[in-house]
């Protein structure tokens, strides 16, 4: 029994106090992956059609014969929590007919820091307006002391009715090794 009315208004207060602290610490742990699934529900690069998809591009026909590469916008449809934009650009890729019925893909951004890789006619070859890397036909580094890390990204091609399909995907640049991002 306690005779002092403040003494006994203290032990009624700790558990109060524990409680409301073990709240207060339950939620703060529970924010980090609640604000990750909405910010992953919401952003609409995170949601419908993208990175790892098989996209369709075009279709052979629209590949010169000889080889010469074309560059092409990936599209794809995104989605957020309210809107379903049908068309968008993820990114941009060129494609080059290797034979009458094949194909090949190379992502149309250097490796060494991300700026977009242009296709020079008179040398047929890859060249970035960057820093001066220079790719041949097939995105091999075509020069000794080239900046860029490694030949240029090749991406997975599926040929189906004669419509070009790419799965898109994006790669950490400046690193020798091709990381998926
Ligand atoms: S970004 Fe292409 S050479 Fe540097």
């Amino acid at each position: 029994m306690l005779n002092d009315p403040n003494q006994a208004n203290e032990l009624t207060r700790r558990p109060f106090l524990k409680r409301v602290l073990a709240l207060l610490l339950g939620t703060i742990a529970f924010l980090p992956p609640l604000a990750a699934g909405v910010s992953a529900f919401l952003h609409p690069l995170r949601r419908g059609a993208g990175a790892g998809t098989l996209l369709r591009v075009t279709t052979l026909a629209a590949l010169p014969e000889d080889g010469t590469p074309r560059r092409f916008p990936v599209m794809a449809s995104r989605r957020n929590a309210w809107t379903r934009s049908p068309h968008e650009p993820l990114g941009a890729v060129f494609l080059r007919r290797t034979g009458p019925e094949t194909a090949e893909a190379l992502h149309a951004v250097c490796p060494h820091a991300g700026c977009q890789v242009v296709f020079a006619s008179e040398t047929r070859d890859f060249q970035c307006p960057c820093h001066k890397s220079s790719f041949d036909l097939a995105g091999r580094i075509s020069q000794a002391n080239s900046p860029s890390p490694r030949d240029m990204d090749t991406l997975e091609l599926e040929i189906r009715d004669r419509e070009i399909w790419i799965r898109f995907q994006n790669f950490r640049s400046g690193s020798v090794r091709k990381i998926p991002v």
